[in-house]
């Protein structure tokens, strides 16, 4: 592939994307659809009418990167990545990461994979992730709502990842090549359950294993290995914060009444306990 071609597809035409310039600032397809990098280095690819989102805001983006700079959750991208190496069997890994966030994961697993060529797609819907993620080498951040057709070329990826958001089996199993893996990471029932009413949290724990698996079974994906990650974290007063104001209540929680909550629980040990499912296209 030339520095210039993507596996990015244009989300108007679905023809492919290539960048027109050596900067890699503007993306254009065949048709003449053209869309140009935000100052911060992500495509929004959501315009017009689709620019309505509830999308994750600055302050929860920064709360997301903030907790996860402190390691709280580095099991699990430990683990994530540990998946991917033994699944990889060539010198280029291309991933996807729907509903990427701040694309912490993402970065772990390219960080510890053992391949040559690395591209990596990250998609969300909030323009704030989207800015951290493009700063992630390797990594094309577009602004996108999974729901819909997703802009990546038929059979381009060796890796989808969804950790905590939303899932479209069908658009995953489109985009993966027949060798890849979808990993989709869920929270269980226990996952945080100390703090989530005492802070005023939602709970993000995902419904049962036998409908995710009928579900994606549904649309190609089999469900090849599932497990469970349990564990303890110790957090403190700006953890409880970060963690309270990184999730869907991020949105409504008032800063200071949360400021005054954490500060009244003090330090706390708290239990993370994710399901991690690898999915594998049917035979
Ligand atoms: C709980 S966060 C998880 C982020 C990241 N995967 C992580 O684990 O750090 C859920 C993410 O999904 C994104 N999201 C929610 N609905 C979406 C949609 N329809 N399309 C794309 N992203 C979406 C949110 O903006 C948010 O960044
Ligand atoms: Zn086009």
């Amino acid at each position: 592939m030339s520095s210039n071609e993507t596996t990015v597809t244009c989300p108007v035409c679905e023809l492919p994307l290539c960048f027109r310039d050596e900067a890699h600032k503007t993306l254009v397809c065949d048709t003449g659809h053209r869309f140009d990098a935000a100052k911060q280095g992500y495509f929004n690819f959501l315009t017009g009418k689709g620019t309505n989102f509830l999308e994750d805001t600055s302050a929860m983006v920064q709360a997301r990167d903030a907790f996860q700079a402190r390691g709280h959750y580095a099991p699990l991208a430990d683990k994530l990545a540990e998946i991917v190496r033994g699944h990889q069997d060539s010198s280029s890994l291309d991933l996807l990461d729907a509903g990427a966030g701040t694309g912490y994961y993402l970065n772990q697993i390219l960080d510890a994979s053992s391949a040559v060529n690395h591209d990596a797609l990250a998609l969300d819907i909030s323009r704030y992730a989207m800015r951290r993620a493009a700063k992630l080498p390797h990594t094309l951040a577009l602004v996108w709502d999974v729901w819909r057709r997703l802009p990546s070329a038929d059979a381009s990826r060796d890796v989808v990842l969804n950790c905590f958001a939303p899932h479209n089996p069908a658009e995953f199993r489109r985009v993966l090549r027949d060798h890849g893996i979808c990993i989709v990471v869920t929270g269980e029932p226990d996952h945080l359950n100390e703090v989530i009413e005492p802070l005023g949290m939602l709970s993000v724990a995902d419904g049962k294993l036998a409908s995710l698996a009928e579900k994606f079974a549904a649309h190609g994906l089999e469900l090849s290995h599932t497990q469970q990650l349990t564990y303890q974290m110790e957090l403190n007063t700006e953890d409880l914060y970060n963690l309270a104001f990184m999730g869907p209540a991020g949105h409504h929680l008032q800063p200071d009444a949360l400021g005054n909550k954490v500060q009244s629980l003090g330090h706390q040990r708290v239990t993370a306990s994710f399901g991690v499912h690898t999915f594998i296209p049917k035979a």
